[in-house]
């Protein structure tokens, strides 16, 4: 998979795409990553990306010229390709979202600074993206959390094949409580069924506290997750008992 980012401060990626998992990623080849200078895209001698707001109001916004003209170059390569920008007002990203993202060949993502884009960019875009209901500086941080997400669901990219079909939110449930050793720390005890060595009631217990867990903290994940009456009795039990 290749994913490039277009943005004006394409240094910001260097350490996050060449450490630990995408590193290794990018080294093995199975994630081909380059960040794009949005500036390599502008006609004056100050590389001016942004401009005042028609009809006034505070701050600066991205002009278009640049981001369309990126646009034209990247995509002659491969008119494929998918084309994210971020904004707080786009879909909130999510898990379902990176498993998509995950399955696509090369994905442009268009990161904003200043006070976001002059709208007439979304014409060229196949998702609109938000992290969450707050306001980040910029795109950057935003394409930086999507490329992770999105890497470690690469075949190959972790190393035991099942760790990522395990985790958080890949079944609509939060993850079961995990520990290592030691078994006791300061009073803390591991549970005594992770000690034991007998497989089916790990994995009992684990489907249980991952029941729990969701319950309690994220009930609102529930309506995806496939539940037996057992479990869907032990769920409502738990409902909204956590803090
Ligand atoms: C300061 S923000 C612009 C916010 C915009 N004025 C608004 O109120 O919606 C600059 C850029 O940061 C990025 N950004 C900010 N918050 C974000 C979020 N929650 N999710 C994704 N990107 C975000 C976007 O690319 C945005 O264009």
């Amino acid at each position: 998979m290749r994913i490039e980012t277009l943005s004006v401060f394409p240094q910001m990626f260097n350490d996050v795409m060449s450490l630990s998992i995408i590193g290794r990623a990018r080294r093995a080849q199975k994630l081909d990553f380059v960040a794009h200078d949005l500036r390599k895209w502008t006609h004056d001698n100050h590389n001016t990306t942004d401009d005042v707001p028609y009809g006034g109001g505070a701050g600066q916004l991205m002009k278009v010229e640049p981001v369309f003209e990126a646009l034209d170059e990247l995509l002659d390569e491969d008119p494929t390709t998918s084309v994210i920008f971020f904004s707080p007002v786009g879909k909130v990203f999510d898990q379902s979202i990176a498993e998509d993202l995950a399955k696509r060949q090369r994905l442009i993502m268009v990161c904003g600074r200043y006070e976001g884009f002059d709208e007439r960019v979304y014409s060229r875009a196949d998702m609109i993206l938000s992290l969450g209901d707050y306001v980040l500086t910029g795109g950057e941080l935003a394409a930086m959390v999507v490329t992770d997400a999105v890497c470690r669901l690469l075949p190959g990219v972790l190393g035991d094949e099942l760790s990522s079909v395990d985790e958080s939110f890949s079944n609509g449930l939060l993850e079961y409580p995990q520990y290592t050793r030691p078994a006791e720390y300061r009073g803390l005890q591991v549970p005594e069924v992770l000690l034991s060595g007998h497989h089916r009631n790990i994995e009992q217990w684990r489907r249980k506290q991952s029941i729990i867990r969701t319950a309690q903290l994220r009930p609102d994940l529930l309506s995806q997750a496939v539940l037996s009456d057992e479990e869907s009795d032990l769920a409502r039990e738990y409902l909204g008992s956590g803090s």
